[in-house]
């Protein structure tokens, strides 16, 4: 079953360690969009990884994982990684790990940049990561980019890198930012794609040979649907589809090759970076926080917290396509007497389901919300949905009912195991 794993929330929804848990019957995992602005956690066998553009699937043996053409790659943040994740014992190799020849590069100038916009937009700014991934797309689609496969043309690449040092340089002068040489950037990027090499390849190939094999594909979604370019929270969002189309665009698999799409929220709604947040809670937040949980996995930052918003969520299953829900992070409610549920919001008198386009929409959305009643137990070691707290049960029934898509999978814990399967 090649299948999508997809975040329906603002990110951080528990993709990772879903990814993880399916890799163990999937053949191929691959990230098609978004860069190391992601922060996926797994935590197997007592070890916790954090993850950013290494797919999930790489702590399994005999996986194939691939960074297809969609996906930004900062080089030298790869080998940092590369570096970190096998000293906590994870083999990678070229024939585990392939990275397409298409991927735009994310180059050093481009987190300065970055930055750059952050200060542009002062008390407007978006947030976020700082890690290029903006300023690396609008490379892209500005079609100044710099592909992977271009690094192999080096009197090629030294041009272009030469062309945009030069012109970035200029923008970030006006901000008091470092500026660059171009002999320097050049340096650095081909001292980390000398040891990405063995791995750079035409993946589009090996992918569709995987599909006509009817080997099992399961693609890992980036961000979320609210940080969708189209479908987000504009402009406070991310700059590439993080839908489940973003997976057949950024791997050059059909729509036709996609037979199921894994929708994944936490059971509560949280948010990093800026941003309308209509469920926001500073109760539930400073309750979280104390627990030691919800800071990034990327930046550190602490997230907002908030109630499960219904309406991003049902809006959110409609432009992925979601055949099955997998709620994580029910332990975090396990303390709670009520817990409340954003059905709609009111806005000017008006009752909306769905979330409109308008920007000024969102200043004035007030939740509507229903209250239902906690389940007051632990229920961390759960082994199945039948042991779930029967409150428990009727709170994630009515998730499903006000998305109109049924529970495949519920979170218990951050562990491998703490995962349950309907
Ligand atoms: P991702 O970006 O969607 O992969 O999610 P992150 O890894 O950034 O954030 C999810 C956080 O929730 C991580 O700290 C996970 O270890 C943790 N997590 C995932 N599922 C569960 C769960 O069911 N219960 C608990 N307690 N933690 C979970
Ligand atoms: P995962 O894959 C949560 C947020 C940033 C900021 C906005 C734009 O771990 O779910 P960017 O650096 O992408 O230009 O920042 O998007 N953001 C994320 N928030 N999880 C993520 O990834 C995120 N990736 C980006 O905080 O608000
Ligand atoms: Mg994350």
């Amino acid at each position: 079953m090649n299948t999508v794993i997809t975040g329906l929330q603002w990110g951080d929804e528990g993709k990772g360690k879903i990814v993880d848990y399916l890799t163990e019957s999937a053949d191929v995992v691959i990230r098609g969009q978004g860069g190391n602005n992601a922060g996926h956690t797994v935590i197997a066998n007592g070890t916790k990884y954090v993850l950013h553009l290494l797919p999930s699937g790489i702590l399994w043996d005999d996986k194939i994982n691939v960074i297809g053409n969609g996906v930004v790659v900062d080089p030298i943040g790869l080998c940092i990684e590369i570096d970190r994740i096998e000293a906590q014992g994870v083999k990678i190799s070229p024939e585990k790990l392939l990275i397409s020849d298409r991927a735009h590069v994310v180059l050093p100038f481009h987190k300065e940049l970055d930055a750059a916009r952050e200060i542009a937009l002062g008390d407007q700014k978006i947030g976020t990561t700082k890690r290029g991934i903006g300023p690396t797309y609008a490379d892209k689609v500005n079609r100044c980019g710099l592909r992977m496969a271009d690094l192999l043309d080096r009197p090629f690449a030294e041009a272009l890198i030469t062309r945009r040092t030069s012109e970035v340089n200029e923008i970030l002068s006006k901000y008091d930012l470092p500026t660059f040489t171009a002999a320097a950037v050049i340096a650095d990027t081909y001292i980390a794609f000398e040891r990405l090499r063995p791995y750079i390849t035409n993946t589009i190939p090996v992918l569709h040979k995987a599909w006509k094999a009817k080997k099992n594909l399961l693609f890992e979604g980036a961000q979320g649907t609210l940080l969708d370019i189209d479908f987000g929270t504009y402009p406070f969002v991310t700059s590439s589809n993080t839908t489940a189309g973003g997976s057949t665009t950024g791997t050059g698999l059909p729509p036709t090759a996609i037979e199921s799409v894994i929708g994944v929220c936490k059971a509560y709604t949280t948010r990093v970076g800026s941003g309308p947040f209509p469920t926001c809670d500073e109760g539930l937040s400073e309750y979280l926080h104390n627990l030691g949980r919800e800071f990034g996995a990327t930046t550190g930052r602490p997230r907002g917290c908030g109630w499960l918003d219904s309406v991003l969520l049902r809006f959110a299953c409609m432009v992925n396509g979601v055949t099955g829900l997998a709620v994580t992070n029910v332990d975090g409610l396990d303390e709670y007497d009520h817990l409340k549920i954003c059905v709609a919001y009111d806005i000017d008198g008006i009752r909306h389901e769905l979330p409109p386009a308008d920007r000024n929409f969102w200043n004035r959305a007030k939740p509507i919300y229903e209250t239902l009643p906690g389940w007051k137990q632990d229920t961390t070691k759960c082994l199945s949905y039948s042991e779930l707290p029967k409150d428990a049960q009727a709170y994630l029934a009515r998730l499903s009912e006000l998305c109109d898509a049924p529970i495949a999978f519920v979170g218990v814990g951050p562990d491998r195991k703490q995962t349950l399967r309907l």
